[in-house]
């Protein structure tokens, strides 16, 4: 068929409500189509693969064979395609050359935004607003529905402590407490509780499990860690997603207690399928299969095959030892056709919930485009931007006065905002700071612009015009940091410096006795020692997405007063990773009198931006603060001003902290927090409640409970600033 052909048969594609079906007529569904399917074709729904002109970060693939797979109903799913008319020409092979006609499925990595663009996750994350980014999220639903896809391969549920690991960028940060919150909201934005609708998507949790603690920060490394670390902080996530009807988790490239976890048995049965009743489908990475051989745990893929299906993998992505090999594999009876058979119903059951078999073209519009970056999704997006910018450091320069700046660095006219994974989202849609603050002002500002330095050079005549630019003005803005492809997969640096070259350059501008406001640009926690000694102010922009210049123009110049709280703790340097806000207290904690502590002879133990921080431009007092206890848990009720003359959010956090227990416990463990407005001078009344429940703990049994005993419950601005502490007990 040539193209014509196919754009006449897209435009007539129906959109006709999908039924909405009960469990039982799904699975009485599903036994009828197994009835008559062949062992191979039963082995066939088990494999994704990827296509010509698909976005892949891994090995590459051979495409060749795959109309002939597909006839012979060998192949499930594809990932990483865009293009609908290809997505349509693959699927109208699935449904009208095939034996049954099962149609595939298409999967695609959508993490932060299709085309409109939103922050990259951990940005998002510091909203510390979940609502608002289920909001987000139920657009990237709605554009990539649109754009041909039924799954994303999201939310990515990791917890981080290690910001040299380059994909921080797409987790929530260092807590599982917000990793919980914020797998929901993911979850529901994504699949809003309707798989049947044409604007949803179905979600993928991944990586599971433990990748975020790769050794040494390097990608795809070794990761080692206890049962209860495992259970306590890695798993919480997962639960809430799977809780929230997730219909697929992603397997992780990294072994866990020395065995891969896409061929991990107790990962993948004991704890997901059993554990946690998980009836949907477990797919692995890319690749992730056939990688167990060099993790010297099966010696070829025979034996990939045998592992990965015993393990409990359903879906192999990419590598290609399912379809090879199952079918010998059951028919010389060492692996039972049973596990076969429960994989594919797990992979039939979703295309049948979501309506493939209804109209496998759902997602396929000719006119994709059309759905994308609408006026109402670029103002979420600011919105998103500007509640995800965190305010460092401000030492009385910010919001800016003056219209008379120099604008200075590589970030400062640059539209490559977007962050990696960014999914369908083009530089040419994106605002950079120069452009925003041209938006904002049109001929009301005096920007003295220059590049300065890039990321690792420099052109003398340029530098010397950054320092002219900065003479001439008041105030110096740099718009400075991470290229945005610094992060994301494969992106593990050792050193997390802000280039050289752009240090050298602010420390020169310093000279100047100017006031200086350090943006940064990053997808990562950096070692911010030297900016923070040479700047006035340092706003964390992260990368922004879409809207990125206008919302930084608003928050310099006070239009929106930052509320971003960090997620992720900025080390001091490098050589105190890993470091995060819930450590455990070690026999000898930090004593600056006592010289055998626990320390570093020549930096402090703590972080230089820890957990739950961030600035304000006004200041917000705490009265009238109760701690009350009843047969449920713990209320803290307090009395919130905003002292200063501009409206804004803070946001007050509980913390607690065991005083003994059967194991050792952080020193804390975020239980509740609450993202409060006011307007300049208001006052609220504000109540966080932790239950009892949420005061469990893995214990000494490997069994989540609630010990008797002493507690301390701290009402804090951060990790690290305790406003008002009290101690509470729960008797037999
Ligand atoms: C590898 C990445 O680890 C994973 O997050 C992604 O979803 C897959 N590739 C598919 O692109």
């Amino acid at each position: 068929m040539n193209e014509e052909q196919i754009r006449d048969e897209m435009k007539k594609i129906k959109r006709n409500p999908i039924p909405k079906r009960t469990e039982e007529e799904i699975n009485l569904f599903v036994k009828d189509l197994m009835s008559k399917m062949t062992l191979k074709e039963k082995i066939g729904q088990l494999y994704q693969t990827t296509h010509d002109g698909a976005a892949i970060t891994g090995p590459s693939y051979d495409a060749s064979q795959n109309k002939r797979l597909i006839n012979e109903g060998m192949i499930g799913s594809f990932l990483g395609l865009y293009d609908n008319m290809d997505i349509y020409r693959l699927q109208k092979e699935a449904v009208e050359h095939t034996r049954l006609g099962i149609p595939l499925f298409f999967a695609n990595d959508i993490i932060h935004g299709c085309r409109t663009s939103f922050p990259h996750n951990l940005a998002m994350a510091c909203s510390w607003d979940p609502q608002l980014i289920q909001q987000a999220s139920e657009v990237v639903a709605y554009e990539s529905s649109h754009s041909g896809i039924n799954m994303t391969f999201s939310p990515m549920l990791d917890i981080v402590r290690d910001p040299r690991w380059g994909r921080v960028m797409e987790s929530y940060g260092e807590d599982p407490y917000i990793g919980q919150l914020y797998a929901r909201a993911y979850v529901n934005g994504y699949q809003q509780g309707d798989l049947t609708s044409y604007d949803s998507v179905s979600a993928c949790a991944k990586h599971f499990i433990g990748y975020g603690q790769v050794e040494g920060g390097r990608e795809y490394n070794t990761v080692d860690m206890s049962e209860r670390v495992l259970r306590q902080f890695y798993l919480p996530p997962f639960e809430a997603a799977v809780e929230a009807g997730c219909e697929a988790v992603m397997t992780s490239f990294n072994v866990y207690d020395s065995v891969p976890s896409t061929a991990n048995k107790f990962l993948l049965r004991t704890i997901l399928k059993d554990g946690m009743n998980f009836s949907g489908f477990i797919i692995s990475d890319y690749t992730s299969s056939s990688e167990i051989i060099a993790h010297k745990v099966a010696k070829d893929m025979k034996e990939v095959a045998k592992k990965c299906m015993e393990a409990g993998l359903d879906h192999e992505m990419v590598s290609n030892a399912y379809i090879k090999h199952l079918e010998t594999l059951v028919n010389e009876g060492q692996v039972s056709e049973h596990l076969i058979d429960d994989s594919c119903g797990r992979i039939l059951k979703f295309k049948y919930k979501i309506g493939l078999f209804d109209n496998p073209y759902k997602n396929v519009y000719l006119n994709f485009e059309d759905y994308w970056l609408t006026d109402d999704n670029r103002r979420l997006a600011k919105e998103v931007a500007l509640n995800s910018v965190v305010l460092l450091k401000n030492d009385d320069v910010l919001p800016l006065k003056s219209k008379k700046i120099a604008l200075i660095g590589p970030l400062a006219k640059s539209i490559q905002v977007i962050g990696p994974w960014g999914g369908k989202a083009r530089d040419e849609d994106c605002i950079s700071l120069y452009d925003g603050l041209k938006n904002k002002f049109k001929d009301g500002i005096e920007i003295n612009y220059s590049l300065g330095v890039d990321y690792h050079e420099m052109d003398e005549a340029i530098y010397q015009e950054a320092i002219d630019s900065a003479k001439q003005s008041d105030v110096v803005v740099l718009a400075m940091g991470e290229q945005q492809w610094m992060s994301g997969e494969a992106q593990s640096r050792a050193n997390i410096d802000v280039p050289p070259v752009q240090l050298k350059l602010l420390k020169d501008l310093r000279k100047l006795g100017k006031k200086i406001v350090f943006v940064l640009f990053t997808g990562r926690p950096l070692d911010l020692r030297v900016v923070e000694e040479n700047s006035d102010a340092i706003i964390n922009a992260w990368f922004l997405g879409n809207e990125s210049g206008n919302a930084l123009a608003d928050i310099l110049y006070g239009d929106f007063n930052p509320s971003g709280r960090l997620t992720m703790s900025f080390p001091y340097i490098v050589g105190q990773i890993p470091v995060y806000y819930n450590h455990l207290n070690t026999g000898r904690p930090y004593d600056p009198n006592d010289y055998y502590r626990s320390k570093y002879n020549d930096i402090p133990n703590d972080p230089l931006y820890s957990f739950g921080y961030g600035l304000s431009y006004t200041k917000f007092s705490y009265n009238s603060i109760q701690f009350s206890q009843d047969e449920e848990g713990v209320t803290v009720q307090f009395t919130i001003t905003n002292e200063g003359e501009y409206d804004g959010a803070d946001v007050p956090q509980v913390y607690i902290e065991a005083k003994s227990f059967s194991v050792s416990r952080p020193v804390n463990e975020l239980k509740g927090y609450k993202k409060v407005f006011l307007k300049a001078g208001e006052s609220k009344n504000i109540s966080i409640k932790v239950k009892k429940k949420d005061f469990a703990y893995y214990n000494i049994e490997m069994k989540k409970e609630v010990e008797n005993g002493e507690y301390l419950v701290k009402l804090a601005r951060n990790s690290q600033d305790i406003i008002l502490s009290t101690t509470i007990f729960f008797e037999r």
